[in-house]
């Protein structure tokens, strides 16, 4: 027997080792299938010997019974809940608030801490001797639910601490959140067994955290960042800062963004720099914290009835508002799609004011069941435009009937057409305006044929005049005819039709992408003008010769075949290589898009730390505009890590995962 001990003992020591390697230093230090032995090993002699086993063993985390309801239990210190502030002023306001009711000695040295503030649901955990004897959620701060055993299946939670074993009870808290991975694999999943997704992933925790059965949570993957420790009185730590390097080292994950600050300076600093930053982490945040450091102060300052006076949060402007639908308009886009769109009352929203959200297609409307005059909320994620997340049904207005798709086009009158198999609605009216206007647009873009001055506006004022119905028309404008346009002066008629002309020197690439054939995005443009010299070459293609191409599939080969058997784009062709267009490739442009294709195209990039010379986001549309894919995590899926200054976690988990690494330079040189 004490053999037999010996070994439980030693098992459970490696893998609580390999537990907190992979889930909290995320730097694994053995293979999946020997934890997976070693694990199975400890459970065979802990069915064997039953009496061997305890609770904090790592085969104890799931439980083996759902619950038929949780119970509520108050807190022992209840959970305060934080001030925000919405600007720096408002900032500024907290400290001088806070400033009135403590005299700031001279010499006297003030930190702050700045934490990240995590979108989650914050738990409190309590150890006695060393052991996780307690979960339990927020509730109402005074009451919340006791969850112990969902809490259990959380890997980052430590069931023992490391070095306390002391019989005090001690207190932590935090915040459990789900990664954003996991948060759209838990979705896709839902979608497919055709349940609801989570609308962003702190429903999805609070969801998780409320399941019956441990085993559900337990496949969900909740992490948890800790960041408030409660020890027995008579306790060593004078900190915040000491504190969350006391629950790192007891075993807890701790964010590793936390700062200490000297100044409100270096707090306002912290938070613009996380304004852009936060966007690639791989957890959802909404705000920093910021917290006196001194314990000493802390307590000095107190509370008020909610919240602690020596701490705020400071938020990001919301990404989700409410709002009420005034109108549903369609837009015709250029590929004729036809796009229902909410006008909205105005509404701050990611930092702008947004009146309108798109509502995608018709089955995304049946979804919504919106109404005008209903009351919505709206969702701005990165740079998409904004979409209606969610519509509020018991506020939809009486006598009210949900939204239809028209069944004519807005623009031509013509019968719209919903293809098979596809959501869209299209209007498939050759000279349809909305179409012709899209297209003009495209064709004038930076990535197309560049031409500068012909924005959409212009382009209104020259479809609607009858000054161009074809692409080609645009070449046979005048400064003359084109003063005949009120708003168009003679010095920018002469710079446009200039810029016009110009556009002839651009290369065949550019111009089969401003055809805009629907699936020929630039990179496919490239690939097809590196492989079809001419026009001619590629008119006459076979659908099995354009998907023998290198990054094209047969949707794209079949789209571009059709669009060549249309006789008016036969004749559109015909008069843009009479206008002097370039229409073949030149030899130059070849070796570019030899040399890009396969380095780049479809590649995963995650960018890390500062770069010499570009900002991340420009390294990201370099990158995106060769095909490549840019994503926020490091993973085994990732080709490439981009290293800048302070590299960090994500450089860690590259050399781990053995991820190929650029520098900026490398980098360049692969676009060039
Ligand atoms: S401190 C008395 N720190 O934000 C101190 N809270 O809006 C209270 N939160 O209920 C909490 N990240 O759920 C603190 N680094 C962080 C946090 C954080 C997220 C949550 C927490 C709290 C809510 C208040």
């Amino acid at each position: 027997m004490p053999e037999i001990q010996q070994r439980v003992t030693k098992l459970r020591q490696e893998l609580q080792k390999a537990n907190y390697a992979y889930y909290v230093l995320d730097k694994p230090i053995i293979e999946d299938s020997i934890y997976d032995q070693l694990y199975r090993e400890l459970q065979n002699i802990e069915s064997q010997h039953p009496s061997l086993i305890t609770p904090d063993s790592p085969t104890q985390r799931v439980g083996e019974k759902p619950t038929s309801q949780f119970i509520s239990i108050p807190h022992d210190i209840p959970l305060y809940s934080l001030d925000n502030a919405f600007n720096l002023d408002e900032l500024r306001k907290w400290q001088e608030r806070w400033q009135s009711r403590y005299e700031v000695r001279n010499n006297e040295k003030i930190d702050y801490v700045c934490e990240l503030k995590i979108d989650g649901a914050a738990l409190a955990l309590t150890y006695k001797n060393g052991q996780l004897i307690k979960g339990i959620t927020r509730g109402d701060g005074k009451i919340g639910e006791d969850i112990t055993q969902n809490v259990r299946t959380i890997r980052s939670i430590p069931l023992k601490l490391a070095f306390n074993d002391s019989s005090a009870i001690v207190e932590i808290r935090g915040e459990a959140f789900l990664p954003l991975d996991e948060f759209e694999r838990l979705n896709m999943e839902r979608e497919e067994v055709k349940e609801t997704p989570f609308a962003n992933p702190r429903n999805a925790v609070a969801g998780t955290l409320r399941q019956l059965d441990p085993n559900v949570v337990n496949q969900r993957r909740l992490q948890f960042f800790a960041y408030t420790l409660h020890l027995p009185q008579n306790n060593p730590l004078n900190s915040q800062w000491e504190s969350l390097e006391w629950l790192k080292n007891q075993g807890f994950l701790v964010n590793p963004h936390r700062q200490l600050c000297p100044s409100l300076e270096a707090v306002v600093k912290y938070f613009r720099h996380w304004e852009t930053a936060r966007h690639y982490l791989p957890y959802m945040t909404d705000g920093v914290v910021v917290k006196l450091n001194n314990f000493r102060l802390q307590k000095q300052l107190g509370f008020t009835k909610k919240f602690p006076r020596w701490a705020i949060a400071l938020k990001y402007p919301a990404e989700e508002a409410l709002t009420m639908v005034k109108d549903i308009i369609v837009n015709v886009g250029r590929t004729g799609a036809v796009t229902p769109i909410a006008i909205m009352e105005p509404v701050h929203l990611g930092g702008t004011i947004v009146q309108r959200a798109t509502l995608h297609n018709r089955d995304r409307l049946t979804e919504l069941n919106i109404r005008v005059g209903d009351t919505v909320i709206i969702r701005k994620a990165g740079e998409i435009i904004p979409e209606v997340l969610r519509v509020l049904p018991e506020l939809h207005p009486p006598y009210s009937e949900p939204y239809e798709m028209p069944s004519h086009c807005p623009e031509c009158g013509s019968m719209l057409v919903h293809p098979l198999g596809e959501a869209v609605t299209r209007c498939i009216h050759i000279s349809c305006p909305a179409i012709l206007r899209g297209s003009l647009v495209h064709w004038a873009s930076r990535d197309a044929l560049d031409i500068r001055g012909l924005g959409e506006k212009i382009v209104i004022l020259l479809v609607n005049n009858g000054l161009v119905k074809s692409i080609a028309d645009l070449y046979d404008l005048t400064p003359e005819n084109l003063t005949i346009l009120d708003r168009i002066g003679l010095k920018s008629a002469y710079n446009l039709v200039a810029a016009i002309n110009n556009s002839k020197k651009q290369p065949w690439a550019r111009v089969l992408y401003g055809l805009g054939i629907r699936h020929v995005g630039n990179v496919t443009a490239k690939l097809l003008a590196n492989n079809f010299h001419t026009v001619e070459q590629l008119a006459q293609a076979s659908v099995a010769s354009l998907n023998s191409v290198y990054g094209v599939g047969k949707e794209i080969a079949k789209s571009i075949y059709d669009w060549f058997n249309i006789p008016e784009n036969v004749t559109l062709i015909k008069r843009l290589e009479d206008t002097g267009l370039q229409l073949q490739t030149s030899y130059h442009s070849v070796v570019k898009t030899e040399s890009t294709q396969n380095k780049v195209l479809d590649k995963i990039f995650v960018i890390t730390g500062k770069l010499q010379t570009l900002t991340r986001s420009e390294a990201k549309d370099l990158i995106e505009k060769e095909g490549g894919k840019v994503t926020g995590s490091v993973s085994r899926k990732t080709d490439y890590l981009v290293v800048g200054k302070n590299g960090g976690i994500k450089l860690k988990k590259a050399l781990i995962l053995g991820v190929s690494l650029l520098t900026e330079k490398e980098l360049l040189n692969l676009l060039k």
